[in-house]
């Protein structure tokens, strides 16, 4: 490889600029020219690239967001827009790309990678840590630290007004926002799409703290629950316990910005790192290249597209036993 060519793809995620550092900083120390894609697979179909040095990525570690932007494109999608992609990588000589995105962008960089026979590898960058072949995904530990310290501030007037918040955080289909953020701040009920939720169990279990007069109760539920949306549990809570005061408080797009996590500083710059490296060895085309047991591995984009996961009932087990 000489040239090769970065982008950020899908939501933005805290970390993605760090990983953009790395990937620049990377390629430059082994000689590589260094492209970067603006607003993801959209600049790349409409010739919105720029060379980058040293410099273009200095003083953006500690920034969320991303300095190269991000878009969701459509285009992408059709045989016609991923030509036209190829058309100006291949004007530049790019043969190896880096795609931060989450499962959405994989999917583009595999078929892309297929047709054209590009070398890509991918950086899982995203709030939602729905990707498999990874622990964790870049932007996923901010944003569930910036839920906590909402979290932890709900708490505090929630306590001084003896209420019951629901409060709704992202993950769209996936619930680990809600899983660590619940848990670790003592939430009494956590809802996640991955397990269906009783409700009736947890409208019993709220009566009981009643009784035992624990009128401060919070719960967290994932964006992406089929059970019910935040509102929509109040509205049950409401007309089942309707001696408590609840309120509802959907925390929203503040969760994808800030400062990245010292963690999301550094996944993001061991990955970046290793995405040039794979790239410079000629290997794993068409991977992504994540954290598992604090080593670097690398996983088909297939596989990684493929969310197997499940929330282990013990995680359960522990939350209620703890916040009881
Ligand atoms: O995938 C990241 C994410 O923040 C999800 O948690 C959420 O469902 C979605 O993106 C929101 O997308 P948008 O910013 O386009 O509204």
């Amino acid at each position: 490889v000489k040239n090769i060519a970065v982008l950020t793809s899908g939501g933005d995620a805290p970390g993605m600029n760090a990983a953009i550092r790395a990937v620049v900083r990377t390629g430059i120390y082994h000689k590589l020219n260094v492209f970067g894609v603006m607003y993801g697979y959209r600049g790349m179909i409409q010739d919105d690239i720029v060379p980058m040095d040293s410099k273009s990525v200095a003083n953006i570690i500690q920034r969320g967001g991303t300095i190269l932007k991000t878009a969701r494109s459509k285009e992408f999608f059709t045989p016609e827009g991923r030509k036209k992609a190829y058309e100006n990588l291949k004007k530049r000589g790019v043969d190896g790309l880096v795609v931060i995105g989450g499962d959405g962008s994989f999917k583009g960089a595999h078929v892309f990678s297929q047709e054209f026979g590009i070398p890509c590898i991918g950086l899982p960058g995203t709030i939602d840590k729905d990707i498999s072949g990874t622990d964790f995904t870049i932007g996923f530990d901010t944003a569930a630290n910036t839920a906590i310290s909402a979290i932890d501030k709900i708490r505090d007037t929630a306590d001084a007004h003896d209420r019951l918040f629901i409060v709704e955080v992202m993950g769209r289909d996936a619930g680990y926002i809600a899983l660590y953020s619940g848990l670790a701040t003592g939430a009494e009920h956590i809802m996640v799409p991955e397990r269906p939720s009783d409700i009736e169990n947890i409208v019993a279990a709220l009566q009981d703290n009643e009784r035992r007069k624990k009128l401060v109760n919070i719960i967290v539920v994932a964006e992406g629950c089929p059970h019910g949306s935040a509102t929509e549990m109040a509205e049950v809570v409401r007309r089942e316990i309707p001696s408590f005061d609840t309120r509802v408080c959907i925390l929203g797009h503040i969760q994808r910005g800030g400062s990245p996590s010292c963690m999301d500083r550094i996944i993001a710059s061991r990955l970046g790192y290793a995405a040039v490296k794979a790239l410079l060895e000629g290997k794993y085309q068409s991977h992504m290249a994540g954290v598992i047991n604090n080593e670097v591995r690398y996983t088909p984009f297939e596989q990684a597209i493929k969310t197997t996961e499940q929330i282990g009932e013990e995680w359960f087990g522990l939350y209620r036993i703890l916040a009881s």
